[in-house]
């Protein structure tokens, strides 16, 4: 076996590339925090990654592109899942004719909308946290999300994408537009009630 090598360092989470029954996986190793208390640590991590195997497995039901997941380690919170071989949405999105744009971020709202039809709610959309891979659009890091039917929960999901466009890609601000397009053809609820949430988000935003 081949030496793990460290693709990403987050805060909350490493993600090495490695080797599992002769497969390409990599593992998200969850990090312990030496100012929390230990006790109270070591729950929140095998918490966090239960609820984060779950939701891929969960959104991978209902048709959403996903890892495949190997391995769950609830005690040493790792998740062993398939390497996508693909690229970051945020390192190509800039870079693409505006009809490739505009096809991809379509795909996108589509994706969502599949997740969001079955109440499960991302976290943290950004283009970060989606790899192009097959003409796919495949979705990973569900650690901060959950289980929730509001619209409110809705609504703040997409802003957060929102905001990640306009930060990331802003000269391409028509991007999110194209994603709600996608987003209202595969939403089985109405979706202008989500729009319109995400319309009371921005506005609560600009008076805080
Ligand atoms: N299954 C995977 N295949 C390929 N790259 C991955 C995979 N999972 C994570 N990565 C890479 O590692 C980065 C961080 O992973 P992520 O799950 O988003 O961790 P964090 O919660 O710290 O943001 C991703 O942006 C991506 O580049
Ligand atoms: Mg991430």
């Amino acid at each position: 076996m081949t030496e793990d090598t460290i693709l990403y360092q987050g805060a909350e989470a490493k993600i090495c590339r490695s080797e599992y029954l002769g497969l390409d996986v990599v593992q998200k190793r969850r990090i312990s925090k030496s100012y929390r208390i230990k006790n109270i640590d070591d729950r929140l991590i095998l918490y966090r990654t239960k609820e984060e195997a779950k939701l891929i497995a969960e959104a991978r039901n209902h048709g959403v592109s996903v890892p495949t997941i190997y391995d769950v380690d609830l005690e040493k919170g790792i998740i062993t899942m398939d390497y996508l071989k693909g690229k970051r949405v945020k390192d190509i999105l800039n870079d693409l004719s505006e009809e490739e744009r505009a096809d991809i971020c379509k795909k996108i709202g589509e994706n969502i909308a599949k997740f969001h039809n079955n109440n499960i709610i991302h976290g943290d959309i950004t283009t970060s946290n989606m790899i192009l891979m097959d003409d796919k659009i495949h979705f990973i890091d569900f650690g901060l999300g959950e289980k929730n039917s509001e619209l409110e929960a809705k609504g703040v999901d997409l802003h957060v994408l929102m905001e990640a466009i306009d930060s990331t890609h802003s000269k391409y601000s028509n991007c999110f537009k194209y994603v709600l397009d996608g987003y209202k053809k595969e939403l089985k609820e109405d979706a202008n009630l989500v729009i319109r949430k995400i319309e009371e988000i921005i506005k609560r935003g600009r008076y805080r």
